[in-house]
Order: structure tokens, then sequence, then C-alpha cells
């Protein structure tokens, strides 16, 4: 049977391509989304790749990979620096099995001192930040060396 990976992506990212382009680069999430997913087809892998704005959505999201993914990649955005329900949600992941993939498109270390908590990271296998949009691929290849 094909694995899947989960993309989870919060607040504002569907913003991507307009909101602060000198941050986060030119590329919408449609763009993300095909890269994506051009690189796990490519490596053997079904992809799931949602966004949300609402904090209750990505638990659900999170706990629909539970039951049927194999790897989760989140970009909490800034329900990273504040939410202990996506960090819950994350932490029933450990039991079985999926690792987690924390992925930024920027530093948030080297941004503003309310983006250095994470409530993703303490739950994570590893976080990948920084690399701009290349980070969810990058997280891609983490993901699935994780799974192998
Ligand atoms: C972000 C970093 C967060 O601090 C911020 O709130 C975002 C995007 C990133 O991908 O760099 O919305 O997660």
């Amino acid at each position: 049977m094909i694995k899947t990976i989960y993309i989870l992506n919060g607040p504002n990212l569907n913003l991507l391509g307009t909101r602060e382009p000198e941050i986060y680069g030119a590329a919408t999430l449609g763009d993300i989304e095909t890269s994506c997913l051009q690189k796990c087809k490519a490596a053997g892998y079904d992809l799931s790749f949602h966004q949300s704005n609402i904090e209750g959505e990505i638990v659900d999201q999170i706990q629909e990979a539970g039951h049927k993914g194999a790897a989760v990649l989140i970009n909490a955005a800034a329900y990273t620096h504040t939410s202990v329900a996506i960090y819950d949600a994350l932490k029933t992941l450990k039991p079985l099995g999926i690792p987690v993939i924390e992925v930024h498109i920027s530093q948030p270390a080297s941004r503003e001192t309310f983006r250095l908590k994470s409530f993703v990271a303490p739950v994570a296998t590893g976080s990948i930040s920084g690399f701009g949009t290349n980070s969810y691929l990058l997280a891609i290849d983490a993901a699935i060396d994780s799974l192998s």
C-alpha cells in the first residue's frame, strides 16, 4: 500500500505570494503543493496537503494523519508560538510511530522574540527552518529518511 505524507499549513499561509514577499518569497501555497507533490510521487509516496486558518481544523487534520498518514510535516505558522492544542495533537503521533517534521519558510529564531517559543518543536522529530520554500522539500527528504 502506498504511504501518505501529510503536509499541514497554518494561518495566513494561504496568502503566500503576496504576504511579506521579502520574508516569505514569491511562491504561492499552490506552487509549494505542486513541488511537494512532484517530490512525493517521485519517491513513491502519496501527498495529503492542507491549509487552515482555524486551529481546531488543524487539530482535526493531525488526528486524521494519525489514522491515515505515514509522516506529518507541519508549518503551524503563528500557531507554532501559541497552540497547546496543536502540541497535544502532535504528541499523540509519537506512540503511533509517525514522524513529525516542523517546517518554517523563514528562520523564526532570527526574528521577533515572540517567535522563539515553539509548541511544535518539543513534539517534533526535527525542525527545518530558514530555507525559504525549499524547507518543505528538505522536510520531505527528512520524513522519507525517518521512514526508511
Ligand atoms: C512561519 C514563521 C511563523 O513565525 C509565522 O507566524 C508564519 C510563517 C514560516 O514559515 O516562516 O506565519 O511559520
